[in-house]
């Protein structure tokens, strides 16, 4: 597979050739996913949900977040990894940005970072780009501030909340995010971003108007339990993972498993 940098996300925008990502937990899920010819692998902080069995993803700490993107990019070397700042590992101060995006890039090689906000976090933006770390934002719902809105909710439905999604859009590019992707907002309002940015956007549960899609892992394998409306399973590896083990528990009880070919 040819090599993604973050050349290849401007020339796919000016090619409008779309840019497929999907998050990835450990070596095996990023094996499967690079092997199937995904562009971008994202160590999401939704590991936390999903990998690690929190309601949400405010307790995952930079510690969990670098040992699970560590396995990512073991599991897939060439493969354009995103390590995804947890929550509070850079909002206290710029100095604790810095110093913790620079661990993900230092100590597992990863390929850029990702950050939720927009206008307010440009400054910051800024700051890693000049620093020689590579920034994806993220804006629209935003779970890591789940407390506050009190809930995941759509973004962008008002006017005005549409006019400031565009603005925090056009303020990342300014500071030299290299993409942005766009949680969970009206189709038209993902498109007219799309149009008034150079940089391209990741969207999820943003309609097809973006530059490009990200899904969670295990909503496409169909292993979660919770479905989201913007999500399709492309296969039930949920139900298949239960079927082998109660056909393995079967055996084991019936004296069926190991079998003469098993044993030594
Ligand atoms: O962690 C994650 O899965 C994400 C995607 C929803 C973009 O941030």
């Amino acid at each position: 597979m040819a090599e993604i940098t973050v050349n290849t996300f401007h020339k796919r925008k000016n090619t409008n050739e779309k840019l497929v990502m999907v998050t990835a937990y450990d070596a095996i899920g990023a094996a499967a996913a690079y092997e199937a010819g995904i562009d971008i692998l994202l160590a999401g902080d939704s590991m936390a949900n999903t990998a690690l069995g929190f309601k949400n993803t405010l307790p995952l700490s930079m510690e969990e977040a670098l040992f699970h993107t560590a396995a990512v990019k073991r599991g897939a070397p060439d493969a354009f990894v995103i390590f995804d700042m947890p929550f509070m590992s850079y909002q206290i101060s710029d100095e604790e940005a810095l110093r913790n995006a620079a661990r993900a890039i230092k100590e597992i090689n990863a390929d850029a970072v990702k950050l939720e906000g927009g206008a307010d976090h440009a400054p910051l933006i800024a700051k890693l780009v000049n620093a020689g770390i590579p920034v994806m934002a993220h804006i629209g719902l935003l779970p890591q501030k789940v407390k506050t809105s009190g809930g995941y909710k759509a973004a962008g439905k008002t006017e005005d909340a549409a006019r400031q999604l565009l603005e925090d859009a056009r303020k990342v590019e300014e500071a030299g995010a290299f993409s942005v992707v766009l949680e969970c907002m009206p189709a038209d309002v993902a498109a007219e971003i799309t149009a008034a940015i150079t940089i391209p956007t990741i969207g999820i549960g943003s309609g097809a108007g973006c530059s490009g899609q990200v899904q969670v892992l295990t909503d496409v394998l169909g292993l979660s339990s919770f479905t989201p409306r913007h999500a399709k399973h492309y296969a039930e590896i949920g139900e298949i993972m239960r079927n082998a083990l109660k056909q393995y528990a079967n055996d084991v009880r019936q004296g069926t498993f190991p079998g003469k070919e098993n044993s030594f």
